[in-house]
């Protein structure tokens, strides 16, 4: 199993069986309010007809087309809703099957764009302390989570990572996105000093840090490392599996921090969960760079069988439909100040030392019990689960990330539960 205890889960076996709303059933027929939207992915709520019609109709029509040298109406279809809803010039859109697949694709498009510029020596990648960016080679090269990355050997050469931006004596229990730390991008330049620019390709960040529990970016670091970028020819990649599709009450963080990075990974809340599915936005020049050569030549070597599946596509269309029918972006917009009161009035309970949100994002994190780290958040987690809540653990952090449909009183229902269940811990 995946990013799972096996011997501890196998022991203890913790079974979905049907999920609708805000809610999954479990095995044994209980009701568990979910807190994490499965896991980031479930924007619109569980198991919703619209969605669920659009894949049926999908595979009794067309259920698949070759994704080389062959086409689907619904693949561009999908790629102009999506462009009108992405701002600036970040029009041009590539189809994978997962966010890992979206990273690996927008990190071999940052370099191959270089080299179509005439500048091949420009290779090298900057992730971020911390950073999660998925799980296939290049993903876990850029990323900087320990454990993700210390049993793969040596992973990609040429790889450098900026420091995170977590630090709790300046920035516990802010609410929002923390005054502290907007110079922390200035490592970039560091960087750049020790590498020289003409050896770099691109940076790639979460606009929120989220499988490594949840890191708010600092007030105006986001556009720092921008014109960092920008000052030395770098491209600057969002990487936006969590963020995208509503999360922080607007379409994306490129709206919601008004940065406009060159590349962007999307996956997870682009179908709502139903069908595997990522996407890499690319910008007009990037797109145009490539554009280059004969005519009936290939221009990028790269792909899947299932890039832009019509039935992912499908889904997508379907899901976007209830985004925009049902105002869910802004709804989580309305909410998220409901949502940062509720989450801070967990201040002051026991092992408490900090306390994050943005939009419908939230993050409890807990002083480590000595010798076990990881131990009390995986209490928690279990607790929560035996009272009927979801929530998802990560070291001594819990993360959550509703869905976007949630009411003011499953909020309520989600903050009582997990105050009860700290106060055991
Ligand atoms: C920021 C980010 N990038 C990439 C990924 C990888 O996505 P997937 O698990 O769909 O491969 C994740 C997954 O949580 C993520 O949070």
């Amino acid at each position: 199993m995946p990013f799972t205890a096996n011997r501890h889960f196998k022991a203890n076996p913790r079974l979905f069986v049907a999920a609708q709303g805000m809610h999954y059933t479990t095995a044994d027929g209980r009701r568990v309010l979910d807190g994490t939207g499965g896991l980031w992915c479930v924007n619109a709520g569980h198991s919703r007809p619209e969605i669920a019609q659009a894949i049926h109709d999908q595979v009794m029509t067309l259920d698949y087309a070759p994704a080389f040298q062959m086409g689907h109406p619904g693949a561009f279809e999908l790629a102009d809703r999506l462009k009108n809803m992405m701002p600036g010039d970040l029009d041009y859109i590539f189809y994978g099957n997962s966010g890992s697949e979206a990273v690996e694709t927008a990190l071999k498009i940052a370099i191959a764009y270089h080299r179509m510029r005439g500048e091949a020596s420009r290779t090298r990648l900057i992730g971020r302390e911390r950073g999660y960016h998925g799980v296939c080679f290049g993903g876990t090269s850029v990323g900087g989570i320990a454990p993700v990355r210390k049993f793969f050997g040596s992973l990609l050469p040429g790889v450098d990572h900026l420091p995170h931006t977590h630090n709790l004596e300046q920035n516990a229990f802010s609410r929002g996105q923390p005054e502290w730390g907007a110079h922390l991008a200035d490592e970039l330049e560091r960087l750049v000093a020790l590498h020289d620019a003409s050896t770099i390709a691109a940076v790639i960040v979460e606009p929120i840090a989220g499988s490594t529990g949840v890191l708010i970016p600092p007030k105006g670091y986001l556009e720092r490392l921008r014109a960092i970028c920008d000052k030395h020819g770098i491209l600057l990649i969002f990487d936006e599996v969590i963020t995208g599709f509503g999360r922080l009450g607007s379409s994306f963080a490129v709206n919601y921090f008004g940065i406009q990075p060159d590349l962007v990974t999307v996956a997870k809340g682009i179908t709502n969960g139903t069908v595997p599915m990522g996407a890499v936005f690319a910008r007009k020049g990037i797109y145009d760079a490539f554009m280059q050569g004969p005519e009936a030549a290939v221009e990028l070597f790269h792909g899947y069988t299932y890039s832009g599946h019509p039935v992912a596509c499908a889904a997508a269309l379907a899901t976007l439909d209830i985004y925009q029918k049902e105002g869910i972006f802004d709804r989580a917009h309305s909410l998220s100040t409901y949502w940062e009161d509720a989450i801070h009035s967990l201040k002051g309970l026991p092992h408490v030392i900090d306390l994050r949100n943005l939009g419908l994002v939230g993050a409890i994190e807990f002083e480590p019990i000595p010798g076990k780290p990881g131990s009390r958040a995986f209490d928690c987690f279990l607790r929560c689960y035996e009272q009927g809540l979801l929530i998802r653990q990560t070291g001594d952090i819990i993360a959550l990330s509703p869905p976007l449909i949630i009411e003011k009183s499953h909020i309520d229902q989600l903050f009582e539960t997990l105050s009860s269940v700290i106060q055991t811990l």
